[in-house]
């Protein structure tokens, strides 16, 4: 995608990723608005960037969704780039009974939202010029993580909605792009300390060289073994990976 000129609206912009990508693509001349639910983290970063705004959304409500929706079309006519990123991420076991509240709340964040934002968007996007939805999902949605088996089932559903939305769209105008980030040091699942994850501004500057690239998979180098996904090979790599993450992560 274009890098500059655009309007956009990026989800979790409050914090971590979408935090530092709307700095970034702030800094470089687009028109940034931002969406969370805490309005103390989004009057932050709109303070500290002027000329960037804000607006409340809750992902896990439908009416609040339409509602951010209808605003935006409102006030940002020129609005072409959809970022869904908001996501969150907890534990679970999936070798036990799954806590029903945080099954649904995964669900309806990680893969529920981004479906009903872009769908109520879609239309607008489809009048603008270099028009973009780009989803945050994760390495988990090809190689998933056992310790949150919901988690990454849901961010496997994002990329599945990924691959039928470009196609429908392809005469459309409408760019529909992937962001696939590694274990990146952000507040999710408390890695901001962890050592092995991606530092946020190395993830941020080999991210946006990509996004301003044709591809339509936007993967950091560490992303690609994830993505290498070998098909009906596959359990050996899973298998390999959760035997290497489950002990790092169980002490943590
Ligand atoms: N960090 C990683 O290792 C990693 C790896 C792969 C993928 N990802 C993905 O990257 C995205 C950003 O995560 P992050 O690492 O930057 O963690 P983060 O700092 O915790 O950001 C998550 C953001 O999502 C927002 N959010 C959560 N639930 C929401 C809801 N119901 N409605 C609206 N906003 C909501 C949060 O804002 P509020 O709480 O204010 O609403 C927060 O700003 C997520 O989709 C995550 O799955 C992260």
């Amino acid at each position: 995608m274009k890098l500059n000129g655009n309007t956009i609206f990026i989800t979790g912009g409050g914090s971590g990723i979408g935090r530092a990508l709307a700095e970034a693509l702030h800094q470089r001349g687009n028109k940034v608005v931002i969406g969370g639910r805490r309005r103390a983290q989004l009057d932050e970063v709109i303070t500290a960037n002027p000329g960037m705004e804000a607006v409340e959304i809750d992902m896990t409500d439908p009416v609040s969704i339409d509602r951010v929706a209808q605003h935006l079309i409102a006030t940002y006519p020129a609005l072409n780039v959809l970022i869904n990123n908001a996501g969150g991420m907890l534990p679970d076991d999936a070798a036990g009974r799954i806590d029903d509240a945080l099954l649904l709340s995964t669900v309806t964040t990680n893969f529920i939202g981004p479906v009903r934002l872009s769908s109520a968007l879609v239309e607008h996007l489809k009048s603008r010029d270099d028009a973009v939805i780009a989803y945050t999902s994760s390495v988990l949605a090809f190689v998933p993580l056992a310790l949150t088996a919901v988690y990454s089932a849901t961010k496997a559903a994002v990329h599945s909605y990924v691959l039928s939305q470009r196609f429908m769209l392809r005469d459309h105008n409408v760019r529909v792009l992937e962001i696939a980030p590694p274990w990146v040091r952000t507040d999710l699942m408390n890695s901001r300390e962890a050592e092995q994850a991606m530092p946020l501004d190395a993830f941020i500057s080999e991210t946006l060289a990509v996004l301003g690239s044709d591809a339509d998979e936007v993967l950091v180098d560490g992303a690609k073994l994830f993505r290498a996904n070998p098909g009906a090979g596959e359990h050996d790599l899973v298998n390999g990976f959760n035997a290497q993450m489950v002990p790092v992560l169980s002490q943590r």
